[in-house]
């Protein structure tokens, strides 16, 4: 039997096959969860997310949400809730920021909408979410909550600018809420992947130096790989962590640990 056997949850963030959240919602399937999918409004997308979940498993839920309107989250919300009575965990593994601002020297040309904007979609999204989510979790006993950041929330990555100050942001935003609705058993953590090619981590310049760098000087010699991140959200998912809440944990192939 599968260590997620039995339970149900939603996973936002698959854009194709390459998606960290792809990586996740296949691993949470292989250990024997139901997972239903969100993709953002639009034909186009819902084909694109659809051909990619499709490769996980057959007739997948799917429903359009834009994490930056809020009744498009509700409607998310409320039509998961009416076709399933149990949410056991969520994913959030969405990003945003204009790609102009993702550049070396841009961060501090960046307009205040194009700022809030990345701090929206990339953070707040995930207090909307877990809003949404709580009633429902509790009702079944509880639930986890979990999260995609950077090492860029820590320590400054050229190029990585903006969206390092929304991550900073969504770490502080898990661990409120993981004290908030903690009461209620529902655990809230983020995980920091390292960099993965991606569609979202191509906007970032200076990126092949990233991949690079994390190759050569992580002490386990190699860049991360999705299912890497997909094992921890199976423990995150899974009653194996049952006390861990309010951590950000990493899955980076160990450079974070380095001075240099
Ligand atoms: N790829 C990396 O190197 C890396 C490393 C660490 C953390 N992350 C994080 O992982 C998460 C997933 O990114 P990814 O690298 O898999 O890229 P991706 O492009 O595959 O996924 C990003 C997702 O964000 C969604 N999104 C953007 N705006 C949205 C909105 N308004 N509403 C709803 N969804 C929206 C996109 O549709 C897409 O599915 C992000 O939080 C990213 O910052 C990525």
């Amino acid at each position: 039997m599968g260590l997620l056997e039995g339970k149900v949850g939603l996973v936002v963030g698959v854009a194709n096959d390459r998606s960290y959240a792809w990586h996740i919602a296949n691993a949470l399937h292989e250990h024997g969860a139901t997972v239903a999918y969100s993709h953002l409004p639009g034909e186009k997308n819902a084909r694109r997310t659809g051909k990619a979940v499709e490769k996980i498993t057959a007739n997948p839920w799917l429903h359009p949400c834009d994490a930056g309107n809020d009744e498009s989250l509700d409607e998310l919300f409320n039509a998961y809730a009416k076709d399933h009575d149990r949410l056991d965990f969520l994913v959030h593994s969405i990003a945003f920021a204009d790609r102009e601002w993702l550049q070396p020297g841009m961060f501090s040309k960046t307009p205040r909408k194009a700022y809030l904007d990345a701090i929206d979609i990339s953070a707040y999204s995930l207090s909307a979410m877990s809003g949404r989510a709580q009633d429902l979790m509790a009702k079944n006993g509880g639930g986890s909550i979990m999260a995609m950041s950077y090492y860029g929330s820590e320590k400054v990555v050229p190029g990585y600018n903006i969206m390092g100050v929304a991550k900073a942001c969504l770490e502080s935003t898990s661990r409120y809420l993981a004290f908030e609705l903690g009461e209620h058993n529902i655990r809230v953590n983020t995980i920091s992947g390292g960099f993965l090619r991606t569609l979202a981590s191509s906007a970032v310049g200076g990126t092949d130096q990233m991949d690079s760098a994390a190759k050569e000087k992580a002490p386990l010699r190699r860049g991360v790989e999705g299912a890497d991140v997909g094992k921890t959200a199976v423990y995150l998912a899974s009653d194996l962590s049952s006390g861990v809440t309010g951590e950000n944990i990493y899955v980076d192939c160990g450079i974070n640990t380095l001075g240099a």
